[in-house]
């Protein structure tokens, strides 16, 4: 086994702990973290921690590979990578071979919290100095993005990116993303790049001016029936990205005619009043996390657009804070941890 350190949960709070990693497999590579976001996910996991099992959050970062396997044929030491939230899939069922890895029908590996195809071990995740995984399911990042910055890409942005491609997002399209938060101003950012036209769906008016420098073009004011009247039936697409259960009638009702409400944020279960379905022909969906062609594209797209999130940069000792500030919603727009303190 080989040794690094990382953030452990003991309860709701993060400890730093020596932690271990597996040897290389033969198309394994040794992944030196230097940045890894704090999504709302990490969160969710802290709270609903039973205690059972290690938990190490963190499941979208950016490093230097160290080491490779010997089958190893992308990468060698030194190369910039990028991961994501899955590090696994079974590789042979439908969704597989269709690149919908995220579909896996054995369900994909979780970057955390993931339970190992070979040896069964609980996966540990990026709030740690090193991560070790298989070569297909790591990205080399690409040269023009800043290695801080492009950590969120690889949850929040390919979450946000799989579904809004799939409902053609692009130019003639009105495309609206509930909650201004991680997801949310990359969803603005991506759809607004995509060439469509895009507005902000906040609970607050203060929050929803910053919508104008991503590049939204409107905003709609969740909690004021004036604002959300006078955007009722005029979005194609709404990527709803809010964290928590939420009556979904009055998204629904922004929703153009045979417009699609695509609900990337809370994932549960949900009661719909099918009229609010009817009167519009209108869809509900969802998605998570994408396939590996999905998520190369979506990088080489943010490269070539210059694509990347609004960050506030932290050393990893600061987990603690970054976690209340996000549960706050004090953030503009994703904390990223700095895992170097970890040396
Ligand atoms: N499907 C997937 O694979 C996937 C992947 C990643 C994350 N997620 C989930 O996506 C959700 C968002 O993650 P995130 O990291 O973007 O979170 P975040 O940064 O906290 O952003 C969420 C935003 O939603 C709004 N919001 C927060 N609490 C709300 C409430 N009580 N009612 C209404 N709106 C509220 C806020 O925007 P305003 O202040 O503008 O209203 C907030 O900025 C989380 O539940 C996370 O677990 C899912
Ligand atoms: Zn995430
Ligand atoms: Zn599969």
């Amino acid at each position: 086994m080989r040794s690094t350190t990382g953030w452990q949960a003991h309860g709701t709070e993060l400890r730093q702990v020596p932690l271990s990693r597996r040897d290389l497999r033969r198309d394994d590579i040794a992944v030196r973290v230097d940045f890894c976001g704090v999504c709302h996910t990490d969160l969710h996991s802290l709270r609903g921690h039973d205690g059972e099992g290690v938990l190490v959050p963190g499941h979208e970062f950016t490093g230097v590979v160290t080491e490779v396997g010997p089958d190893v044929t992308v990468f060698r030491a030194g190369d910039a990578v990028a991961v994501g939230n899955i590090v696994d899939s079974c590789g042979t069922c439908s969704m597989c071979e269709a690149g919908q890895e995220n579909f896996c029908r054995e369900f994909p590996t979780l970057t955390y919290g993931g339970k190992d195809r070979h040896d069964g071990t609980t996966t540990l995740g990026g709030y740690s100095r090193e991560y070790v995984v298989r070569e297909k399911f790591a990205y080399p990042l690409p040269s023009g993005l800043d290695p801080a910055a492009a950590a969120p890409l690889m949850c929040a942005g390919i979450t946000v990116w799989e579904p809004m491609r799939a409902l053609n997002v692009g130019p003639g399209m009105r495309v609206a993303v509930a909650g201004l938060g991680g997801l949310g101003h990359l969803a603005v950012k991506i759809a607004a790049a995509l060439g469509a036209e895009v507005s902000v769906v906040s609970r607050s008016a203060e929050r929803a001016k910053d919508a104008f420098r991503l590049g939204a073009s409107g905003v709609v004011v969740s909690t004021d029936p004036e604002s959300a009247a006078a955007a009722r039936d005029s979005f194609d697409v709404l990527v709803d990205t809010i964290p928590v259960a939420h009556d979904l009638a009055p998204y629904l009702a922004l929703v153009a005619v045979d417009g699609t409400l695509t609900q990337v944020g809370y994932l549960g279960s949900v009661t719909v009043e099918t009229m609010d379905l009817l009167a519009g022909r209108k869809k509900l969906s969802s998605g998570g996390s994408g396939g590996l062609p999905a998520t190369a594209a979506m990088l080489e797209f943010c490269a070539a657009h210059g694509i990347t999130a609004d960050v506030e940069v932290l050393p990893s000792k600061r987990v603690g804070e970054a976690l209340e500030r996000l549960d706050r919603g004090d953030v503009r727009y994703r904390f990223v941890l700095d895992l170097s303190d970890l040396d």
